[in-house]
């Protein structure tokens, strides 16, 4: 069996998955301002087959999106995390993702547990670059990449192959950040350092 990772930061822990996270992904799921950049929201039987291929993945991995506590808190607030997105982009790419329960926006959750994240792809996967990908519109998540050191370029939009031909949903910026400029960002004054990994 793969040791799973834990990350902890300030104020938040990036944990392996456990059943009782399912009914408030499946509320997560069904919420449709949640689901706005994404072609529908999902059922609850739709939302714990997504629960069970992020279980097998982390446990295959030992890391993927990880379930997101706010320490004494929060038992539960959503996911954060990698993945591999090869069959999306066409090459060997891995990406960092978000969705996090409404009450839970606002607070700079996703971008403290999401810098863990990436430092973890940096420092134990030994990952080149990190991309994340976002509709367009998506304004608030791609504020989120800005805020991590991410940077896109209009000519490498991109049609999601996932989204159907067709609907507004379907263009996407492409996001990266390579090694060296996460090591520079977390170095830069208000940096990450509050970030801290145990396993
Ligand atoms: C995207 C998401 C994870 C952000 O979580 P969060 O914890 O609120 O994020 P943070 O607080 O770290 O940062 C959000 C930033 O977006 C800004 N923001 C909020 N609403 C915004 C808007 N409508 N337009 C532009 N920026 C916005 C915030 O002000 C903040 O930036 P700031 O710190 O410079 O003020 C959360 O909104 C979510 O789960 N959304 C639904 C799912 C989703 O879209 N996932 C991503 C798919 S690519």
């Amino acid at each position: 069996m793969v040791e799973k990772a834990t990350l902890r930061t300030e104020r938040l822990l990036l944990r392996p998955w456990r059943d009782d996270d399912r009914a408030v992904f499946a509320q997560l799921n069904a919420d449709p301002q949640v689901m706005e950049f994404f072609p529908s929201t999902l059922t609850a039987a739709e939302s714990d087959a997504l629960a069970d291929r992020i279980v097998a993945l982390f446990d295959e991995q030992g890391w993927g999106l990880w379930a997101v506590e706010v320490v004494g808190s929060a038992p539960f607030v959503g996911f954060i995390g990698l993945n591999k997105v090869d069959a999306v982009l066409g090459y060997p790419s891995v990406e960092i993702g978000w969705r996090l329960i409404q009450p839970a926006w606002g607070h700079g959750y996703a971008t403290e547990g999401a810098f863990a994240a990436l430092r973890f792809g940096f420092d134990d996967l030994a990952l080149d670059e990190i991309v994340a990908m976002a509709v367009l519109g998506n304004a608030r998540s791609r504020r989120v990449m800005t805020k991590l050191g991410m940077t896109s370029r209009a000519d490498e939009d991109f049609d999601h192959p996932r989204v159907p031909a067709g609907s507004p949903l379907r263009r996407h910026a492409l996001h990266r950040i390579g090694r060296a400029a996460f090591a520079q960002r977390s170095e830069a004054p208000g940096g990450f350092d509050s970030a801290n990994r145990s396993t």
